[in-house]
Order: C-alpha cells, then sequence, then structure tokens
C-alpha cells in the first residue's frame, strides 16, 4: 500500500522588534493561541528573531528560543524571518528605518506605530507596494478594534461620510476617572501610565496629537486619500478642568475627547478636540480605556465599534489579525487602494466650522462683567443660548466661574471673541471653549 505524504505547511516566520508593552503581549498570544491560529490562518506562525534595547530586562512573555538582535534593524537582513512586527514607536529613528529595510527587502511588515503611519503613510505604503511586500496595520488604531478592516473591507460598498471616534484611550481613561471619582488630572495620568495605555511621551495622548495621527489613517481609509497629518485641527485635554466636569454633568453633557473626519462641501474636515455629547448619546457612555468609531456609509448608514482602545492584550489582537492575514495569504493594499490612486487631500478649514460652544470663564465677580463679555459675543455675531453663573462669592472682587453656551457660531469668529474676552480686565483665566457635539 502506498502512503499518502502530507507535508505540514511551512510556518510564517516573524520577527518582532520591540518586547515592550505590545510586543510582549504579541509573544504571549502567539504562544498561548498557537495550535488555533495555525488552524485558522492554514500554517503556523513562529516567532524566529526578536530585538528590544536591553537583553537582560525582565519582560512579561514566556521565553523562546529566537534569534537576539541589538540592532533592530539586522531584522529586515536575516533571511529566515518573512515579516517584520515593528513595534518601537516613533514617526522616524529605528522604526521607521526598520520598516523601510524589511519593504524594500521584500519582507511583510505589521505595525501598531501610528505616528510613522500618520506623517509617512502614503510613502511607506507606496514603498511597500514597488517591493510587492505586504504593509498591514490594524493596531495602529483603536487598539483591539478591527476598524481598518472594517474600513477597507467591510464596507468596500459605501461611501463614507463621517467618522467620528474616542481613538484615545489614555484621554479617555481620565476624563472617564476625574467625572467618576473626581480624581486629579495628574494621578489618573500617572495610572495610565503604568496600565500601559500611554505613548512613550504622554504629551502625544493627553494634547490630542496620537488622536490625530489616528484620524489621520481613518480618514485615508474612508476618503481614499493621500494621509495628511498636517490638516487635523489638533486640541487636547489638559484645559479641562472639574469646574467643565462639574458644569457638564448639569447641562446633561459628558466630556469625550473626539476626533472627526467629515466630508463637507469645502472639502474634507479632520479635528480632534474635546467635546461636549450630549449623556444620552451612545458615545458619552464608552468610559475608560475603551474607544468607540462609528462610520456613515450612504448604503449601511451608521455602525459603530467599541472595544479597548490601548493595552497589551487588546492590541496583542490586532498585530496577531494581521499576522494571520499574511499567513494566510489575505492581503489588501494599506489604505485600501493602491498608493498612487491616493488622492490629495483637499481639507476644509477649521474656520469655517461651525457648531455650539461652552465657554468658560473664570471672572472677578464684579457688575458689568457679563455684560462686557455678552458685548464682544454680540459684536462676532455670536448668539447666547444660556448663561449660568454657580455661586457667588462672599465679597466683591473674588473668582467666580461662569458659562456661555451659544448658538451655533463660526469659528474663525469665536476665536477673535475669545481674544478679546482674554483681554477684558475682570478676565482671570484664559476662556475655556469646547465645542458641542451631537454625534
Ligand atoms: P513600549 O515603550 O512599552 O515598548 C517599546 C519597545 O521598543 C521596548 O521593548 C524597547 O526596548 C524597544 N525599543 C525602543 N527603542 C528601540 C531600539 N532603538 N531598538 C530596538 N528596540 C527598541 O511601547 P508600546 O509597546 O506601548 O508601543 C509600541 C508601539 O505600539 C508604539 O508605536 C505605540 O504607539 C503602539 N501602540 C501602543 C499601544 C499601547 O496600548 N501601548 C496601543 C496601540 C499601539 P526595551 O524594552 O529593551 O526598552
Ligand atoms: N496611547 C494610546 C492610547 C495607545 O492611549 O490610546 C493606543 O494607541
Amino acid at each position: 500500500m502506498v502512503k499518502a505524504v502530507v507535508n505540514s505547511p511551512a510556518p510564517l516566520k516573524v520577527g518582532i522588534a520591540g518586547l515592550g508593552v505590545v510586543g510582549a503581549g504579541v509573544v504571549r498570544l502567539l504562544d498561548q493561541h498557537a495550535g488555533t491560529l495555525a488552524a485558522r490562518a492554514g500554517r503556523p506562525i513562529k516567532v524566529v528573531a526578536v530585538s528590544a534595547r536591553d537583553r537582560r530586562k525582565k519582560r512579561d512573555m514566556p521565553k523562546g528560543s529566537w534569534r537576539w538582535y541589538g540592532d533592530a534593524a539586522d531584522l529586515a537582513g536575516d533571511p529566515d524571518v518573512d515579516v517584520v512586527v515593528e513595534l518601537i514607536g516613533g514617526a522616524d529613528g529605528k522604526a521607521r528605518a526598520l520598516v523601510e529595510a524589511a519593504l524594500r527587502a521584500g519582507k511583510g511588515v505589521v505595525t501598531a506605530n501610528k505616528a510613522m503611519l500618520a506623517v509617512h503613510g502614503a510613502k511607506i505604503a507606496a514603498l511597500a507596494e514597488a517591493h510587492d511586500a505586504p504593509l498591514a496595520f490594524e493596531a495602529a488604531v483603536a487598539g483591539g478594534i478591527p476598524i481598518v478592516k472594517a474600513l477597507r473591507e467591510g464596507l468596500i460598498g459605501n461611501r463614507i461620510d463621517q467618522i467620528t471616534g474616542i481613538l484615545n484611550g489614555t484621554c479617555n481613561y481620565i476624563l472617564t476617572e476625574m467625572r467618576n471619582t473626581g480624581r486629579d488630572f495628574g494621578e489618573v495620568l500617572k495610572e495610565a501610565q503604568q496600565l500601559g495605555y500611554a505613548e512613550a511621551d504622554p504629551s502625544f495622548d493627553i494634547d490630542g496629537v496620537d488622536a490625530a495621527h489616528k484620524l489621520a489613517v481613518l480618514t485615508s481609509l474612508a476618503f481614499n486619500t493621500r494621509v495628511d497629518f498636517r490638516a487635523v485641527h489638533v486640541e487636547g485635554i489638559r484645559h479641562v478642568s472639574a469646574v467643565d466636569i462639574a458644569f457638564a454633568r448639569e447641562f446633561g453633557y459628558r466630556i469625550k475627547l473626539l476626533a472627526i473626519a467629515r466630508r463637507t462641501p469645502r472639502g474634507i474636515e479632520q479635528r480632534v478636540h474635546p467635546c461636549m455629547v450630549p449623556a444620552d448619546t451612545p458615545i458619552a457612555h464608552v468610559d475608560g480605556v475603551f474607544n468607540a468609531v462609528s462610520a456613515v456609509g450612504d448604503y449601511v448608514g451608521r455602525v459603530m465599534f467599541e472595544g479597548r482602545g490601548a493595552g497589551s492584550n487588546p492590541t496583542a489582537s490586532a498585530v496577531v489579525a494581521d499576522l494571520a492575514d499574511l499567513a494566510a495569504g489575505r492581503r489588501a493594499p494599506a489604505f485600501g487602494v493602491p498608493a498612487v490612486k491616493l488622492q490629495p487631500l483637499k481639507a476644509a478649514a477649521m474656520a469655517d466650522y461651525i457648531g455650539r460652544y461652552y465657554i468658560r470663564l473664570i471672572v472677578r465677580d464684579q457688575p458689568g462683567v457679563l455684560a462686557d463679555v455678552s458685548a464682544v459675543l454680540r459684536d462676532h455675531k455670536i448668539s447666547i443660548e444660556s448663561l449660568v453663573q454657580r455661586g457667588r462669592s462672599e465679597a466683591e472682587n473674588q473668582p467666580v466661574a461662569v458659562v456661555f453656551i451659544t448658538h451655533e457660531a463660526r469659528e474663525a469668529d469665536m476665536a477673535r471673541a475669545l481674544k478679546r474676552i482674554a483681554k477684558l480686565r475682570p478676565v482671570l483665566q484664559p476662556p475655556a471653549p469646547i465645542r458641542i457635539e451631537t454625534p
């Protein structure tokens, strides 16, 4: 009798650069789910080489018999590595050099590096195509939520008109903890860092830059435009205070850092800033490290995705999804269409944005101050919907918080009005506006 010889399929051989929060999670997941993954992807996914800065560091992952490279760039030259997983971070430097070298060598690249993609995404996608090398980055946006695949594949039949997201886990965690526990901003940020949510430089998180990086990538996928990070209007959450959170509660809102990309007659709007969102909308209830992305398509209508947006395990889940695609031979153009077909983004100027505003002022409690502020708003064609002063100081001239809610106003008018308001003598701090959005 002749026996059939069944060859087991060759593994996908992976080199991982960066064994920090995300890298260690990827190694753990590949180890723990090795059998299931091999069955689902059609062949095993095997880590054969790794790189990090400190070889002696204790890491939360199983040990393996992989090759160690002190210089991550060497992974690109290892003939026994099929795919390089870049989990170092940073728009340039070692991470970018490694990614470009790996693509030039025809190796697949999987990365979670939204900073690099936001700044160099279109060029890197073109390089990948020039060398017929797959490039995948599910983990770069919204952690464990498979939003890249959803936009590129699940929603392929739609014209996307708007993307709205909570895209930074650190900020959402901070805003949620401040609201629920009254804890201090700095203390909660430290906790987010310990939990592995924050970027190496956490100002990227709290100043809105990380969310803007991710929005720039989503915009490209949704509208098939070249990634244009510089066109994103970015504001962070540093100026959001306990007073704002208390006022938000009183007015029936919650404060969220939203990232919004929208098709308008003026072009594509991309903006990241704190928003007052009505407390009865679904996105207002996305709390803690959770992210959410809602997309509006012409055929599907609104779809919403929610899940953990940062941390070791959720991010590893997304990285491994990309590896499984490469192992199975599934590939798609990185940004949905071939890089040469990505259109330059026609940006809608933020100055033309129209919306309602919450403006919180800290003013000296003295007669005439509210009339002066109202007059400036009137001079700039901004109409007031309501005005609230909380508590009256014991003595005249003490600081009090005052809030104006406006009807729809134009951003450029608002910016000019706020400049003038800041110069009024009784106004003690720069005005802190928060846009009101109903997503
Ligand atoms: P970490 O700081 O935890 O890990 C970075 C890793 O890179 C470390 O292992 C470090 O080595 C290694 N590294 C740094 N410089 C070099 C270098 N020059 N050569 C080789 N290795 C180097 O970062 P994260 O794991 O949090 O983030 C990695 C990437 O994933 C970033 O792009 C980040 O933006 C992205 N990301 C992170 C998420 C998260 O929740 N943390 C979620 C989604 C994306 P050593 O350990 O020896 O110091
Ligand atoms: N620092 C990022 C965040 C990590 O807090 O969302 C996930 O990309």
